[in-house]
């Protein structure tokens, strides 16, 4: 399976299905590609923030593909005439060949309306994928929380994308702990050097996980693919 990062918590996964996960690409000063050259099968969205929910719905709209997120952004994106399925914390469900739960994630979930009120969009959201064989952890935007521990116990992760960004989530010092509890044979940061506020040396966080941990650290720069 081809796993493309698309730069900050977008990910492309190309198998024997197409998974688009954060479709931040319009806005996003780090992407390098339109976001009408994209043809998937499914698009997940951790949570109703801009910078993750993004292109969703105009993807959706010109691919055909469904959009899967708990009930909340579900059923925002579902306004727009788009195919969606709803789920939520702790549930699983099978889309053709990939099999998906939704795991939880400290963070907020909304949308700033054009008077500035802002519409709150339910819980956010991270997801185990499994599919060819493959477990695939994709923690959305979080802090750490001590039931990361919980996901790596009942899925053993192959690959797990983090947030090493600071400010809104995780910074590296913290996404250390993570690997400790989530133990993934690979992790993918995230959330990163999109803007400076969030700036980070990746080559840092990849030299501490991999001295602390057992695990591996692939520093993937956007456009840049990984073969799981
Ligand atoms: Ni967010
Ligand atoms: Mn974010």
């Amino acid at each position: 399976m081809k796993v493309t990062f698309l730069g900050h918590a977008c990910f492309l996964l190309e198998g024997e299905t197409t998974i688009l996960i954060d479709p931040f690409i319009t806005g996003n000063p780090v992407a390098k590609i339109k976001p009408e050259a994209i043809n998937v099968d499914l698009i997940f969205v951790t949570h109703g923030h801009a910078d993750h929910l993004g292109d969703a719905v105009a993807i959706a709209k010109n691919c055909g593909a469904t959009i899967v997120s708990v009930f909340e952004v579900a059923t925002y994106c579902g306004k727009f005439g788009v195919q969606t399925h709803a789920m939520h914390i702790g549930g699983s469900n099978r889309f053709g060949p990939v099999q998906v739960k939704l795991t939880p994630a400290l963070h907020g979930s909304g949308l700033v309306d054009e008077d500035g009120t802002i519409q709150y969009l339910g819980n956010p959201c991270g997801f185990v994928f499994n599919l060819e064989g493959k477990t695939i952890y994709h923690s959305g935007d979080t802090g750490l929380f001590s039931d990361l521990s919980l996901i790596g116990k009942r899925h053993p992760i192959d690959l797990a994308m983090l947030p090493i960004g600071d400010n809104f989530t995780m910074g590296p010092d913290d996404a250390l702990e993570a690997v400790k509890l989530v133990k993934p044979h690979v992790v993918i940061p995230m959330h990163y050097n999109t803007w400076p506020l969030i700036a980070q040396n990746p080559a840092e966080f990849k030299q501490d996980v991999e001295t602390d941990t057992p695990a591996r650290v692939v520093i993937l720069q956007p456009g840049d693919s990984y073969e799981l």
